[in-house]
């Protein structure tokens, strides 16, 4: 038998926390054959929580689950880690300026980044979901020299399914038949999901992005904005979806993405596609050998460059808030 898959996931308690373990567990995330153990990050005030959960997976009786771990040090919730889920992080308070989030975020990342650097297991690959979680990435990695870049990732996997949906319902097709959207840039706002080179139901997305008052009143702000409209909707943030895509992004990173088909991830960027190497922007990839491989070549017309663009630039000027704050050493 194989040895456990040892997986750390952070904000463990947390709603998204809730709707990942189980999966995890169950084989969803590393295949039906490989077993896991699981170490529970939280803060002090969230370990009895964190308790529960792990009183319902041993309830759930996962023939997969080696054991769970709970602990409020990553030094030890990081020990020998091969998958490591950086979901807790610190929202936006009422009131609250973008340089304090940036900074207790920071408090945060920082030091996660160190105690992965030191105790993870050499084959270790991390997935930051914490807002904001491009720069939390960062932020991780400058405190990781020892690890490499590549291994940190942070998660865009939500607004590529986002999209992949948005353009099914679009063509009226089953969404197993949409690939090779991109979502690129920033986990934010800004972000540009591009259709132009994607394949809907065996029609080219440039097709589609002819009509551009469709494309850029409609489907672009539908994507980017989901996460609003399901907080509006739900009166709570997306949490189910978010652990699926989480799921989802590490599968394809371990096992590979299918033939002929991309995703979406956000990494060091190599200084491919004009983004300045080291920003974490999110690019179309693919896995193989458990490594991802950038796409490249892909040809932009003037609004993909403009929206790319754009979106780099917040990612810049983030860049620039948290090295001022001295959260980027190295
Ligand atoms: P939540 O508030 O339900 O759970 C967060 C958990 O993190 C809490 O249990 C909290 O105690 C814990 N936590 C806070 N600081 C921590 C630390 N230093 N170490 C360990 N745990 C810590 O939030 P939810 O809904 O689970 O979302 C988590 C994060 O994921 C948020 O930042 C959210 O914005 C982000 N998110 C990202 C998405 C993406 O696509 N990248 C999609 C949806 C959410």
């Amino acid at each position: 038998t194989r040895s456990p898959i040892r997986v750390a996931v952070t904000g463990a308690a947390g709603t998204i926390g809730y709707s990942m373990l189980f999966r995890i567990a169950s084989g969803a995330m590393l295949g039906a054959d490989v077993p896991v153990r699981l170490s529970l990050l939280e803060i002090p005030q969230a370990l009895r929580a964190a308790e529960g959960v792990a009183m319902e997976l041993a309830d759930s009786a996962f023939p997969l689950l080696d054991g769970v771990d709970i602990t409020d040090d990553p030094r030890l919730a990081f020990e020998g880690a091969s998958v490591a889920l950086l979901v807790g992080a610190r929202p936006r308070a009422a009131g609250m300026e973008r340089k304090d989030l940036l900074e207790v975020n920071g408090a945060i990342f920082g030091p996660q980044g160190r105690a992965i650097n030191d105790v993870a297991a050499d084959d270790v690959r991390i997935a930051v979901v914490g807002n904001p979680a491009n720069t939390n990435a960062a932020i991780a990695r400058a405190h990781a020299p020892d690890v490499p870049a590549s291994r940190f990732t942070a998660l865009t996997r939500l607004d590529h399914n986002r999209a992949l949906a948005q353009l099914a319902i679009r063509a009226g097709a089953p969404v197993g038949r949409v690939r090779n959207v991109t979502i690129w840039g920033n986990h934010s706002a800004t972000q540009y999901p591009d259709i132009f080179h994607a394949d809907v139901a065996g029609a080219p997305g440039a097709e589609l992005a002819r009509d551009e008052a469709w494309l850029t009143e409609q489907f672009i702000p539908t994507v980017a904005q989901r996460g609003s409209a399901i907080i509006e909707a739900r009166g709570t943030s997306s949490a189910a979806s978010a652990a699926n895509a989480t799921i989802d992004h590490v599968r394809d990173w371990v096992l590979g993405t299918p033939e002929g088909t991309w995703t979406s991830v956000a990494l060091p960027s190599p200084g491919s596609y004009g983004v300045p190497e080291g920003l974490v922007s999110s690019f179309p990839v693919v896995s193989r050998g458990g490594e991802w491989e950038l796409v490249e070549g892909l040809e932009h017309g003037e609004l993909s460059r403009r929206r790319i663009a754009a979106s780099v630039a917040e990612l810049e000027e983030e860049r620039a808030a948290v090295e001022a704050l001295g959260l980027l050493p190295g």
